[in-house]
């Protein structure tokens, strides 16, 4: 009642309130005493957000048919294992040597516990565990700001946290917020100060067991020697260290973050097994999609030969950097919308170990170390612990620094990046690494992009004709959502496109 009120606008919708209307996938049941049947239609990419097209539609019996360019489905969600191969737009084919069990993923890693994601895999039934975004003994390390060696996370905020509160607590006691709030307010900062950053009752910073220790305290006899010498303050204000910790206050990197067990392509694959495998074809390039008044014909070609798809409807569910080369009839302002979705750039690299060394000499096990390198991040896997082998992703970059990587050869790509994680955590990342595989997203064919930028937001009034149908054209993406460059932006726009088209078969 409160959605038809809405709809009269006698009522404030989900939409008009920020929220995202509460999606009811459709059933079979709907068509009952309405007279109408599921159309068919043809989905364009076999991505997050094709697949769960086809997934939602085929509940209530929709006929849908994935075209998907490449020969996998998932898009951007691939995780690679030994044997997985791959050719890049500038020629360079790898195959990746990865032992059983170890895999990378190059596209999506980690699932916020608030996303739609989740909710997948719970009905989809992939199992999953944490994935270990942020840790206390992972490290830091910026190397233009002149540090020799890598700190750790710990240390680093204990020193950070120690000196602000300090400083604050200073200021405090010089009357600098008298003005700002009362003396009662005052003492209460100062509490939090002493424990925020150990600073004791005489309010001053000199270090703190938070940093960790040189010798680890153990039994009766060893109290343990905490870290030390603790650098001043201007040493680590300089360090430029503290630049890193607001990452973990974001509401889409907070911990606990999760992953599928296995790999995070257990989601497409789920997806596709749900969908049938009859109903999706793969190595199937889209030419042309024509809208016309009473259905859609899409042209595509598959191993050289042209085909043609009639059905009811489309969704397009391709990145749209490519569907804007797509020949298609949808009109100028569908074209300038696509052309306005910016592509962007990311690459990582799988450095598979020998012998976990981070976790036997580092003890660090799972977690994300820092740098201002251009590896820009190093993830330890946050699965296989203690486990023979181990694969670490060596650089995960984005922008100029992956499209420097993306024009060296994979050789190179391995050479590069093991120089430069040899800064860190010294030799063993040389003389202990089995194998590599590295993946760049703006130069996959077929994808050209890791996510895109949407100046304005999805909302935006230039890309108004992509959030509609273009006659019979449905568009869908996580470039069309508030969470681009995450599966909860697929599935999110995905649903909401499956909602539209629904409720218009069912008028
Ligand atoms: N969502 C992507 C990430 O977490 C960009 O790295």
């Amino acid at each position: 009642m409160l959605a038809t009120m809405g709809a009269l606008g006698l009522a404030p919708t989900a939409e008009a309130a920020g929220r995202e209307p509460v999606f009811r996938a459709p059933r079979a049941g709907d068509f009952t005493l309405r007279g109408k049947g599921a159309a068919k239609v043809v989905i364009v990419g076999g991505g997050i957000a094709g697949l769960t097209t086809a997934y939602e539609l085929g509940k209530a019996g929709y006929d849908c048919t994935i075209l998907e360019a490449r020969d996998r489905t998932g898009g951007r969600n691939f995780t690679v294992r030994g044997g997985d191969t791959n050719l890049d737009l500038y020629g360079n084919r790898q195959t990746a040597r990865f032992s059983d069990g170890q895999y990378m993923n190059a596209g999506p890693g980690r699932i916020p516990q608030w996303m739609v994601t989740m909710d997948y895999c719970r009905e989809l039934g992939v199992p999953v565990e944490v994935f270990t975004n942020s840790n206390a003994n992972a490290y830091l390390f910026n190397e233009k700001a002149g540090m020799t060696a890598p700190v750790r996370y710990r240390t680093a905020k204990a020193d950070v946290y120690g000196y602000v509160s300090e400083l604050l607590a200073k200021a405090t006691g010089k009357g600098a917020l008298d003005s700002e709030i009362t003396a009662e307010d005052q003492e209460r900062l100062l509490e939090f100060l002493k424990s925020f950053g150990d600073i004791g009752s005489k309010l001053t910073y000199t270090g703190s067991e938070r940093r960790g220790y040189s010798v680890d305290p153990a039994a009766a006899g060893t109290p343990g020697i905490e870290l030390g010498p603790v650098p001043s303050a201007s040493e680590v204000f300089a360090s430029g260290v503290g630049r890193y910790f607001s990452f973990e206050f974001g509401y889409d990197q907070a911990m606990l973050m999760f992953q599928p067990v296995g790999g995070m392509d257990r989601i497409p694959a789920a997806l596709t097994r749900e969908v049938g495998k009859r109903r999706i074809r793969t190595g199937a390039v889209v030419q042309k999609i024509t809208d016309k008044a009473h259905g859609v014909t899409v042209t595509y070609t598959e191993q050289g030969r042209t085909h043609t798809l009639d059905a009811d409807y489309c969704v397009a569910a391709l990145p749209p950097n490519i569907l804007a080369k797509t020949s298609h009839n949808l009109g100028p302002a569908v074209q300038s919308a696509l052309e306005a979705c910016t592509p962007s750039s990311a690459g990582k690299i799988g450095l598979e170990y020998r012998n976990r060394w981070w976790e036997s000499d580092h003890r660090i096990y799972g977690g994300i170390t820092e740098t201002d390198l251009d590896l820009a991040h190093i993830w330890y896997p946050s699965y296989g612990h203690h486990g023979k082998r181990g694969l670490i992703v060596g650089y995960y970059n984005t922008g100029s620094q992956a499209d420097n990587y993306a024009k060296l050869t994979p050789r190179e790509r391995e050479e590069r990046a093991v120089a430069q994680g040899v800064k860190i955590h010294g030799e063993k990342y040389r003389s202990e690494l089995a194998t590599s595989f590295s993946h760049h997203w703006r130069q996959t064919p077929h994808l050209e992009a890791s996510w895109h930028s949407l100046s304005g937001g999805p909302d935006a009034p230039v890309f108004a004709p992509l959030n509609k149908a273009a006659g019979r054209v449905y568009f869908a993406g996580d470039y069309l959502s508030y969470a681009d460059a995450w599966q909860h932006g697929a599935f999110t726009s995905a649903r909401k496109t499956v909602a539209a088209l629904h409720e218009r078969v069912l008028a």
